[in-house]
């Protein structure tokens, strides 16, 4: 997506309405990419079991008859951590730290301790919200590459999809997050570690994403791989919000206002014209919570400038990177995809 646009790759992924005769279904392949996509719509009725995410989602990363299999290594087998997570192969003998950040201007970006400091009055001031919660950068790599290996030809795009309909009691709406968090970890099954972590990400941010902003009437929670296909243009995003974790390689960039031609920024400007200072431009680190407010975040403070990481190469391949986006595109009932 170029400029402020809607969603930020409009190469990849076309914005998509969901007809009610899709509610409930998934779609076993659509989109551009040729990707096999899946998206789910959680309507109250079926909040009791009667999708089967398992089942469906056998059809969305890789072939149906080739379901992804892991090999079980020392680096898939350790224990999922919210620090600090030494490097799994023994013969590693760099100890990662996150990078240090630049200064950045007050209310870009808050760090937080804990994602209920996001409901916090503080957080109103700021841009983006972060929890930090550095991971080794090589940590799930192995698996992000077998990913892509099961893709084959159409290695990047969505894995899984889920849009919650929050039109429903707050027992409800638990339950529903529960159940999305279920469906976009559950291609990663065989890496117990990384879909635990998915998985208990996935439910923390729709619950918080929920607490922040009560009025909106869909959560889209999505698991995607990217390669090239990435927007590499500084953007606001034109829409509410959006959560996201980088389980790999790079994260999220952002700068303050302050660091911007906003000309630029608007005219279809290039990027070395839109950034004034290079040494302010800042990180998120591969594992850390970001939350980063669109547009139309209800409130002063919002639209983050941000883009996707630098692209990195290995073997003369680019790294394909794994991660967890949680979205509201509107906060009215007629949400759809970015
Ligand atoms: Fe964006």
């Amino acid at each position: 997506m170029q400029g402020s646009g809607y969603g930020g790759y409009g190469n990849r992924s076309p914005v998509m309405v969901m007809s009610p005769r899709l509610v409930g279904n998934a779609l076993p392949s659509y989109g551009g990419h040729g990707i096999r996509r899946q998206m789910i719509v959680m309507k109250p009725q079926q909040i009791a079991g009667t999708i089967q995410p398992q089942g469906q989602l056998a059809r969305s990363v890789g072939a149906s008859t080739s379901p992804l299999v892991v090999q079980k290594t020392a680096t898939t087998e350790q224990p999922a951590s919210k620090g600090f997570v030494r490097p799994a192969v023994a013969a590693a003998p760099t100890v990662y730290k996150p990078q240090p950040q630049a200064y950045q201007d007050p209310g870009t970006m808050l760090s937080c301790t804990s994602l209920s400091q996001w409901c916090s009055g503080e957080a109103e001031k700021s841009q983006g919200l972060c929890v930090k919660r550095a991971i080794d950068p090589r940590r799930w790599q192995p698996v992000v590459d077998r990913l892509v290996n099961e893709m084959q030809e159409d290695a990047e795009g969505t894995i899984s999809m889920v849009s919650i309909d929050l039109n429903a009691t707050e027992e409800e709406c638990q339950q529903k997050f529960r159940k999305a968090a279920t469906i976009v970890s559950q291609n990663l099954s065989r890496v117990s570690d990384l879909a635990k972590l998915v998985y208990q990400d996935a439910l923390a941010l729709t619950d918080t994403t929920h607490k922040l902003l009560p009025q909106a009437k869909k959560i889209l929670v999505k698991l995607e791989l990217f390669g090239e296909s990435v927007c590499r243009r500084w953007h606001r995003d034109n829409y509410v919000s959006r959560a996201i974790v980088s389980y790999n390689c790079s994260a999220t960039q952002y700068t303050p206002d302050s660091n911007v031609d906003f000309w630029e920024l608007e005219h279809c400007g290039n990027n070395d014209c839109i950034i004034q200072d290079k040494s302010r431009i800042l990180s998120a680190d591969v594992g850390d919570m970001v939350f980063m407010k669109g547009l139309t975040y209800p409130g002063k403070a919002k639209a983050l400038i941000h883009k996707s990481p630098e692209l990195k190469y290995s073997n003369g391949k680019v790294v394909t990177r794994l991660v967890l986006k949680v979205d509201v595109m509107d906060l009215d009932d007629v949400g759809g995809e970015s």
